[in-house]
C-alpha cells in the first residue's frame, strides 16, 4: 500500500493531502511550494508521536502516548485501508477507534509533524 502524501505550508503551517499520487511539484500557499512530510523523520521521541493499536475482536483501538495540552498535541489520527482514509480529529485525549483491517496509521502533531506505523 503506497503511504499517503500529506503536505504543508513552511509559512503558515497549513496542511494539504494529496488525492492519489502527487504529479506535480508546483502547487504553492502563501508564495511558497509546500514541503512534503515524511513520517517520523521529526527529531522528537518516536515513543511518544508513533500510534500503538491494541485489536479488540473486530476494533482496532489507537492511542498516541502523547500530551494534549494546549500548545502542544495530537491534532488528528488517520487509519488508511485499502479502500479508506478515516480521520478522526482530536479533542482531549490521543485515541481512535477504527474497524480492524490491515492499514496504515497516522498520527500528526503539531509540533512535532507526521508519524506513522502499520497494521498488520
Ligand atoms: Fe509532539
Amino acid at each position: 500500500m503506497e503511504k499517503l502524501i500529506f503536505k504543508r505550508c513552511p509559512k503558515c503551517g497549513n496542511l494539504f493531502k494529496v488525492m492519489g499520487e502527487l504529479k506535480c511539484e508546483g502547487v504553492t500557499c502563501c508564495g511558497d511550494h509546500l514541503e512534503t512530510l515524511t513520517p517520523n523523520s521529526t527529531d522528537a521521541s518516536f515513543e511518544k508521536h508513533v500510534p500503538t493499536f491494541e485489536i479488540d475482536n473486530d476494533k482496532l483501538i489507537v492511542t498516541v502516548n502523547h500530551v494534549m495540552d494546549e500548545d502542544h498535541f495530537i491534532e488528528w489520527i488517520c487509519f488508511q485501508t485499502k479502500d479508506k482514509e478515516q480521520f478522526v480529529y482530536l479533542d482531549k485525549e490521543a485515541k481512535a477507534i477504527f474497524p480492524y483491517e490491515k492499514g496504515i496509521l497516522y498520527a500528526y502533531c503539531n509540533k512535532h509533524g507526521l508519524w506513522a506505523s502499520e497494521v498488520e
